[in-house]
């Protein structure tokens, strides 16, 4: 076995460690006994992952002396919500989990965000082990505490909107289980792993590091994906641990959000696809990210504020990654600076952008529209 990494995330009496390596699955029972007291553990699992996955996490669990309840839920956004969340804390109030049980999150970012959002809020809080099961899930949304569901409004669903910060008491991240993970959504991580290049800037070399293993990373080479995860959860770790809950007054974990007001608006309108075909829309998250970071980065440049030749770089490395860095039937500006103007990122209507410059990623208040716009045609197909 590649030999397994660990990365803090320091917060106090919250920190934590990042467990990344291959086959960790197998060991998630002593690794869950090291970290919670309790002798029930209740799994909620991806109803998409092979039995054989789950099965390997429920039988380190019984090994090492829990008694093992288990659910599994749809990764589907409609199904990250507050019924599902409910149906979980019945279900779990029903095993008789105490306060020192742990929950098992076994899955993508979906599965995370509910079963982190149950375990903060059944009994006030019970310690929940974060297993992720996608890139994104393991470079992004398994660090750092933020879990919740959705809400229907009318007709809306909107993301998110429901939650609580709840830090895990320990991610495992066994990169074996991308096996089974399908092409599009593997490259669809790949772009928040872009996102965190930008932003270490020319503090680290993770951008350049990135570029170079895209072969490594897309042969899905065990070694290289360890070092994949390990160097970009250590950034996220580091942007965490400086500003735990996402506070104005620091505006360190805004930076994350490098790219996703335009990719936010883009993954709102209906029909687009990445790559024309109608039956590939609509685009996912990080497809909409891979194009957000296009547009920001040539925002940057006619601000002048980014580096020249930043933008045409970041079309290389998406472009290799197989991710989109043009999108055709994208609505005239109007509209989707209407749908950015929507984004929670907005403070009083004024649009607020996290944009690459020269000296870093910072956030550039009430950009001119004709910037904005700039960066909008950049992705036009
Ligand atoms: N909490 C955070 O900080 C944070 C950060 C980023 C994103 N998110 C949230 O994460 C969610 C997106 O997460 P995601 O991209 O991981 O997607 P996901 O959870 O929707 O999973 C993507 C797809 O892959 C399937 N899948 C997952 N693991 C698999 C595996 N190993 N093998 C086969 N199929 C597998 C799922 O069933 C689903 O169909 C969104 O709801 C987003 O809001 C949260």
């Amino acid at each position: 076995m590649t030999q397994a990494r660990s990365i803090p995330v320091s917060l106090g009496a919250r920190s934590y460690e990042v467990r990344v390596g291959a086959g960790l699955l197998a060991e998630v029972g002593l690794l869950t006994a090291g970290k919670a007291r309790g002798r029930t553990a209740f799994l909620v699992s991806d109803s998409n992952l092979p039995p054989s996955t789950v099965a390997l996490a429920l039988d380190s669990l019984a090994k090492a002396g829990f008694a093992v309840h288990t659910r599994s839920i749809r990764a589907v956004e409609a199904e990250k919500s507050l019924d599902t969340a409910a149906r979980l804390l019945t279900d779990i109030a029903s095993c008789r989990l105490d306060r020192l049980d742990p929950i098992i999150a076994l899955g993508g970012g979906i599965v995370g965000d509910v079963a982190g959002f149950v375990a903060a809020i059944y009994r006030r809080g019970v310690p929940v082990i974060q297993c992720p099961t996608t890139l994104l899930s393991m470079v992004d949304a398994s660090v750092g505490g933020k879990t919740g569901v959705n809400l229907a409004t009318g007709t809306e669903l909107r993301k998110n909107l429901v939650g609580a910060f709840h830090q895990p008491a320990l991610v495992i991240a066994d990169i074996a289980t991308l096996g089974s993970l399908p092409e599009r959504e593997f490259r669809a991580g790949l772009a928040e792993c872009v996102k965190h290049g930008v932003i270490a800037g020319s503090a680290g070399d993770l951008l350049a590091w990135t570029e170079r293993s895209i072969p490594g990373i897309l042969g899905r080479d065990p070694g290289t994906l360890i070092e994949l995860v390990e160097r970009n959860v250590h950034l996220k770790a580091g942007i965490v641990a400086a500003d735990e809950r996402e506070d104005d007054a620091k505006d360190q974990r805004a930076l994350l959000n490098l790219g996703h007001t335009f990719g936010h608006a883009i993954e709102t309108l209906p029909g687009l696809s990445p790559d024309a075909d109608p039956r590939h829309a609509p685009l996912h998250h990080g497809e909409a990210v891979a194009l957000g970071l296009v547009a920001a980065a040539q925002c940057a440049e006619h601000l002048g504020l980014g580096e020249p030749g930043s933008a045409d770089r970041l079309v290389g490395i998406l472009g290799r990654i197989g991710l989109p860095v043009r999108v055709s039937g994208l609505p005239g500006s109007a509209e989707v600076l209407g749908a950015m103007r929507h984004d929670k990122k907005v403070l009083g209507g004024r649009l607020r952008l996290v944009l690459p410059t020269s000296e870093g990623v910072r956030i550039v208040e009430d950009p001119p529209e004709e910037s904005v716009r700039a960066g909008l045609d950049a992705i036009r197909a």
